[in-house]
């Protein structure tokens, strides 16, 4: 039996991947495409609690988001909760540029569920680095990340999805989603 859950988002590249590793799981991930509020803040995991909230407002119906940032060690954990407002301005070279010799990062994913009455939260971060020059045709932050234990950035790799920071929060979420069905 499988079972349907919706994805708010407005990045198909993330739903994309959300829907082939919930699959293995067999939960049946639906795009709810939307642009959600999101705050400015420190926490991750407060921006998709307050993401989360927004989106069951506005589909009625059990719904995930998904929040993630970069941390750069030697950047004392730069763009980290704002990531995406770094993509969009400086981009992988505007990256590139910042990074010395230190180049230790990890990428944090935070998945947040409400079923209009709680919210539950999965986290999970990978440790890797970032490469030196952008590497592979990859969405966002991909050319430019290498995870641990790897040679290649995301964008290089060909099995992203069943190591990826995405992966170990989504996982965390189709343990509790499915033992909560029983
Ligand atoms: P957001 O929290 O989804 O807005 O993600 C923050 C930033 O990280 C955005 O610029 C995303 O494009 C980027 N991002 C999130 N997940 C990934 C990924 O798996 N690969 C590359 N970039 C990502």
């Amino acid at each position: 039996m499988s079972s349907n859950v919706l994805f708010a988002s407005s990045n198909k590249n993330k739903f994309d991947e959300a829907s082939k590793i919930l699959s293995n799981f067999k939960i049946n991930l639906e795009f709810f495409k939307s642009d959600l509020i999101e705050i400015q803040d420190d926490s991750i995991s407060d921006i998709a609690s307050q993401k989360v909230k927004d989106a069951f407002n506005k589909s009625q119906k059990p719904i995930i988001v998904e929040d993630d940032g970069l941390f750069i060690d030697s950047l004392n954990g730069f763009p980290g909760p704002y990531s995406s407002f770094i993509f969009k301005t400086i981009g992988n070279n505007g990256i590139l540029e910042l990074v010395s010799s230190d180049r230790t990062a990890k990428f944090v994913s935070v998945i947040a569920y409400s079923d209009g009455k709680n919210i539950e939260i999965f986290e999970s971060s990978i440790n890797g680095k970032i490469s030196d020059k952008p590497r592979g045709d990859g969405w966002g932050y991909d050319p430019i990340f290498i995870p641990e234990n790897q040679n290649q950035t995301y964008a290089e790799l060909t099995n992203k999805n069943q190591i990826s920071h995405r992966y170990e929060s989504l996982s965390k979420f189709a343990s509790w989603f499915l033992n909560r069905q029983e």
